[in-house]
């Protein structure tokens, strides 16, 4: 889908489909008074009908040709109030998509003027309308032969010169973060016959090809054999798939400041292992990579941002697989920092290539620490499909994580880290198991990835097991968390 802003007079402007919601209790915006005065009232009309209601429908009212300038009109009831909340405004935004979908339009343009938002300025606006009209366009058609595609090709908004930079400045930075959560959507979407450690390797390499900035570098298995990434090796044992460990180092910043590290856990396919998973919705565990899908879209968005910032990449990958050379329940591993973890569950292994990855991250020594783990089932007991769950005792880092997640719209809720919890975690035999009761079993994950983390190190850890992939979701991969972080890192390149 095409985006793009005008500052054309309405009656000039060359579109397939006017759209124009419409709420009831505020006076009409100019530009609704014109289209109003024009086709000798019908909005008034419409609006005086009570079809303008509060029922949050968002349905189509009107939807006509050649009642303006020989264009579409589509009128759509907007509800009662002026100010939408977020939630209501994706709503109204997916209506409009699909109301537009049933015309043959293949240009439209959206009139914004009668919406906002609650906390939010007409720039948020215009941003967060480019990203959810994105999404509701997404497909992911590579491995389908007969592909309709859609009629409608460019969605066009109108704005004035007084804002027209700055708006163009909004829309291009909008695009930038589409790119980079179509990109993580792709590459979670991918089936994992195709989308295995070596694909993510080739990739990196692709993405560095395109930009100077970014630098990849690539661990094989004798590399980390060298360095001792035992736990993260224990998991990849089993899969005729080598493992990796890919390094994206985005150098944005002129200056030598300490990087923001994130980690994203890259398993390809998940079976349990050994500690085989049933075979209800299995395949769904082909989405175990989004945590490291979610590293490379961020770095793709923030490479097409030019932020002047340095972020490093890490996105350890494996496929944990049942074989007569898989590591096994009972097994005492040492990982790269020298605790030893006692194996009670090979499918508690996202954890196992996290920490040694963590471990890793120590010799960039990093500014902030944020991993992104499609980690525990318990997480998406605990928090369903709305919120990712973030785990720190940084509460700064919380903060700025949460202001974030409200301004990207990608909710996120803090979980406790304390504690109080680590001994769950510990061994008879070993200084930690890999995996505790089934009680607070996201907490318990996080406090396995805290061992491995120095205290005085700010670290976040973000289980997105609810969040990254859905199954009622039509397309699979949401793309989350990358408007949070993308978030996050803008705001941190200002303080840079
Ligand atoms: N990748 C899974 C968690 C998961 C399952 C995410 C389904 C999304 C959908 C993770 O590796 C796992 O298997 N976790 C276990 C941990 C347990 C053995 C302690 C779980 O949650 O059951
Ligand atoms: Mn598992
Ligand atoms: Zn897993």
């Amino acid at each position: 889908m095409k985006f793009s802003l005008t500052t054309q007079d309405i009656f000039k402007l060359k579109t397939d489909c006017l759209v124009l919601p419409v709420v009831n209790n505020a006076p009409f915006s100019m530009i609704t008074k014109k289209i109003d005065n024009y086709s000798a009232g019908l909005l008034s009309k419409i609006k005086n009908s009570g079809d303008i209601d509060g029922s949050c429908e968002y349905t189509a009212l009107f939807l006509e040709k050649s009642s303006v300038a020989n264009q579409r009109l589509l009128v759509i009831n907007a509800g009662k109030t002026k100010k939408l909340s977020v939630d209501e405004l994706k709503k109204l935004l997916n209506a409009i998509f699909a109301a537009l979908k049933t015309t043959n339009s293949k240009t439209a343009t959206i009139i914004l003027d009668e919406i906002s938002v609650n906390g939010h300025d007409k720039n948020w606006l215009l941003e967060q309308t480019v990203i959810t009209l994105s999404a509701a366009a997404y497909q992911f058609n590579d491995y389908k032969s007969n592909v309709k595609s859609l009629s409608l090709e460019e969605i066009n908004f109108i704005t004035n010169k007084a804002n027209q930079r700055k708006q163009q400045k909004i829309l291009q930075q909008a695009l930038s973060l589409v790119v980079g959560i179509n990109f993580t959507k792709d590459l979670g979407n991918t089936p994992c016959n195709i989308a295995t450690p070596s694909y993510l390797v080739k990739q990196a390499k692709n993405l560095a090809k395109q930009c100077k900035k970014l630098s990849v570098k690539v661990l094989n298995e004798p590399d980390l054999e060298r360095l001792k990434m035992n736990t993260l090796l224990a998991v990849g044992q089993g899969s005729k798939q080598a493992s990796h460990l890919i390094e994206l180092h985005y150098k944005g910043s002129t200056t030598n400041k300490a990087p923001i590290v994130l980690v994203g856990k890259g398993v390809t396919f998940d079976t349990g292992g050994i500690s085989l998973k049933p075979a209800a919705n299995m395949k769904d565990l082909k989405y175990d990579m989004c945590g490291g899908a979610t590293v490379f879209g961020v770095v793709r968005a923030i490479i097409e941002q030019d932020l002047p910032i340095n972020v490093i990449g890490l996105i350890p990958t494996v496929e944990n697989m049942p074989d007569g050379n898989s590591f096994k329940p009972g097994d005492v591993i040492t990982s790269m920092s020298g605790q030893t973890v006692e194996i009670v569950n090979t499918d508690a292994e996202g954890r196992l290539i996290l920490c040694d990855t963590l471990t890793y991250a120590k010799k960039f020594k990093p500014k902030t620490v944020i991993d992104i783990a499609t980690l525990t089932g318990a997480m998406m007991v605990a928090l369903g499909p709305i919120n990712n769950g973030l785990f720190t005792t940084d509460d700064n880092l919380a903060k700025d994580l949460q202001q974030a997640a409200k301004n990207s719209t990608d909710k996120t809720w803090r979980m406790p880290l304390e504690i109080d919890y680590q001994k769950m975690m510990d061994s008879k035999i070993a200084d930690m198991q890999n995996c505790g009761p089934r009680d607070a079993g996201s907490v318990t994950a996080a406090c396995f990835l805290q061992r491995f983390v120095n205290a005085e190190q700010s670290w976040a850890h973000l289980d997105v097991a609810g969040t990254a992939h859905q199954r009622n979701n039509p397309i699979g991969a949401t793309g989350r968390p990358v408007p949070l972080l993308v978030e996050y890192l803008r705001q941190q390149s200002k303080k840079y």
